[in-house]
């Protein structure tokens, strides 16, 4: 066979929480293989700033829309937009999630909800939205963030919600590679390990980041947002044609302690 199968040239991709971090990076990968882009975060004015920036670096199209992911009627109007602009979306990352480190016993149902509500709920609402216009249009590739913590329980902070969300989001994802297989649609997730954001950024300049999170990760350091690049590029072209329903841990080997 000849030809990049990495190619995204003329794709369309779609990232949630595509402002900061590991979406930002994850956009760019996708933007640098080709592929047009549309940064959907919860904050506006940083989505247009990064988009412009993409637009200028990688020669593509970009839009910045806003959207909560917890809002179905903000997810449908921004996939409205896409397919009024693009006419087809073929790749949608789910990435937008929050971590809240809170002792079980203290926790309140509020809490406890928030988390849930953006990071499992949301990543259904954006896979039932992009998915029902991947089905009118023939087939896509849906990617999901997950985290090692959906198969690991880290230490020691406590953050059972978030853990417990990131272990929906993986089954999530197998359920409905197996529902949408028959539309042509691949669903794959992508599990993170201590990633160097402003999410980790604080606890990372602490004695805990290196006694915990560094001592057991087997190559001693955080990932970089863009060491996520290969991995979202992958399982967007046609180099994973065969591949859905399947998690991708990207740890720096926490997980095989
Ligand atoms: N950083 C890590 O170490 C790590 C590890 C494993 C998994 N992850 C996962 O990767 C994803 C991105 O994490 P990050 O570290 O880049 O986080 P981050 O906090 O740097 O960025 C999150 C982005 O999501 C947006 N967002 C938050 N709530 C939203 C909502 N309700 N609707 C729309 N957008 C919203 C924010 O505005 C922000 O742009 C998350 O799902 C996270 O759980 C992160």
């Amino acid at each position: 066979m000849r030809g990049d199968i990495f190619d995204l040239s003329g794709k369309v991709a779609v990232v949630t929480g595509g402002a900061q971090g590991l979406g930002l990076a994850m956009g760019q990968a996708l933007a640098n293989a080709g592929a047009n882009l549309v940064i959907m975060d919860i904050n506006l004015e940083k989505a247009e700033v990064e988009a412009e920036k993409t637009k200028a670096e990688y020669g593509v199209d970009t839009l910045a829309l806003q959207a909560d992911v917890r809002i179905p009627n903000e997810v449908q109007d921004v996939v409205d937009k896409v397919v009024g602009h693009f006419g087809k979306i073929d790749i949608f990352v789910n990435n937008a999630g929050i971590c809240k480190n809170i002792k079980a016993e203290d926790m309140t149902l509020e809490e406890w909800q928030e988390v849930i509500d953006i990071n499992l709920t949301g990543v259904f609402i954006g896979c039932q939205v992009a998915g029902r216009q991947m089905i009118k249009q023939g087939g896509g590739s849906i990617i999901n963030i997950a985290s090692m913590s959906g198969s690991i329980v880290n230490v020691p902070q406590p953050q059972c919600s978030y853990n417990a969300s990131k272990a929906g989001v993986m089954h999530l994802t197998k359920s409905l590679a197996s529902e949408w297989a028959m539309h042509n649609i691949r669903v794959n997730s992508i599990s993170p390990g201590y990633m160097e954001t402003a999410m980790t950024a604080k606890t990372l300049k602490t004695d805990q980041a290196r006694d915990y999170w560094l001592y057991m990760t087997p190559m001693h350091r955080p990932g970089q947002p863009h060491e996520l690049g290969g991995a979202v590029v992958y399982l967007a072209s046609d180099a994973s044609s065969f591949m859905t329903g399947a998690d991708l841990i990207i740890d720096g080997g926490y997980t095989v302690w």
